[in-house]
């Protein structure tokens, strides 16, 4: 499988020239590693599908260097206004009209009308969009239905020689991915994310909280089984039920009686929660457990979006053949 190599200006110029060649590279954004394809070229973007094993293709989030460079492809609104001066660059991604003379695949947009936009701020995604002057297609770098990787070492050990490089710039700040929100009629919250609901409802008003809904996803992140890990996750637990289960802990008050414990934040801060849960659950689920326990988190702010992907690892976990 490729190493993980530093991602430093050598490493980034060869990484660009690779794009252009329409192959794939991974590389680290605030949220969650992406896998990136130029979105202009259908036969990289198909190849984002192949690596991945996604079952349909699902509409991908393009990336952009800065607001303006979005905004040539979309059609752009106040409410769009707002959020882009208030949160990009950073952990949110916008679903806007795509304009008819967009050059951006229609495999990337899975032929609909809109386009999910980005601006990250990590300087690896910023550095390497900057190198190749053509914006990526990147979904989270992980097969179809796993954990989404917040380190260059989960997406070698998942995706392997499926990817020509993989950029390593450590773990990721955020560990989430970003929040998508529709602006289409409505303001939607297609996929709680890395930015608080309550952050945007500040500047645009209320959202529309989008129902998960296994057979119509609005969005197709909302699909109830994804990001799963092997082991069965059991929620809201308190205390251990058998000494082969992991725990996934939040907070100062821990049971004990666990195979394995990992605390996702001892002070009870979900920020802090976020940034680790991927990887913990990664960690967690290598030990092979007999099951995941996983304590309660509060539903607020990015706890949101932590106890959505907690669900749907949950749902996801139930269909295993283990
Ligand atoms: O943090 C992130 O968003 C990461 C990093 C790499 O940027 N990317 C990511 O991409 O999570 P992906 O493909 O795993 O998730 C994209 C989400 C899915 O829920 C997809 O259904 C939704 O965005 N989406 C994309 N285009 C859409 C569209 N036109 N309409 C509705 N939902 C869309
Ligand atoms: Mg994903």
């Amino acid at each position: 499988m490729p190493t993980p190599l530093p991602a430093n200006d050598v490493h980034i110029s060869e990484a660009a020239r690779l794009l252009r060649a329409g192959r794939l590279v991974a590389f680290a954004t605030e949220t969650v590693y992406g896998l990136g394809a130029d979105a202009t070229n259908d036969a990289a973007v198909a190849q984002i599908f192949a690596a991945k094993g996604r079952p349909t293709f699902n509409p991908l989030i393009c990336h952009f260097a800065a607001a303006k460079e979005a905004q040539a492809h979309v059609v752009w609104n106040d409410r769009a206004e707002r959020l882009a001066r208030a949160f990009w660059p950073g952990p949110l991604t916008l679903v806007l009209p795509k304009k008819s003379d967009s050059p951006i695949s229609k495999l990337a947009s899975a032929g609909l009308d809109s386009l999910a936009v980005r601006v990250p701020r990590h300087e690896t995604a910023q550095a390497l969009l900057r190198a190749c002057g053509f914006p990526l297609a990147a979904p989270s770098a992980n097969s179809s239905g796993r954990l989404s990787p917040t380190q260059a070492g989960h997406v070698a050990a998942d995706l392997g020689d499926r990817v020509a490089m993989i950029l390593d710039s450590g773990p990721c700040a955020v560990g989430l991915e970003s929040s998508v929100v529709g602006l289409l009629e409505e303001s939607l919250l297609l996929r709680p994310g890395g930015l608080a609901p309550e952050a945007i409802e500040a500047e645009i008003g209320p959202l529309i909280r989008v129902q998960e809904n296994e057979t119509a996803p609005p969005s197709p992140g909302l699909l109830l089984r994804h990001y799963a890990p092997r082991a069965r996750l059991r929620l809201d637990a308190m205390a251990a039920l058998n000494p082969d289960e992991a725990l996934l802990a939040f907070g100062p008050r821990v049971p004990h009686g666990f195979r394995a414990t990992l605390n996702l934040s001892p002070r009870g801060d979900v920020v802090e929660a976020a940034a680790h849960l991927f990887d913990y659950l990664h960690r967690l689920d290598a030990l092979r457990p007999d099951g995941i326990a996983v304590m309660p988190i509060p539903d607020q702010g990015l706890g949101v979006a932590i106890n959505d992907r907690l669900r749907r690892a949950a749902e996801g976990s139930r269909h295993h053949d283990n």
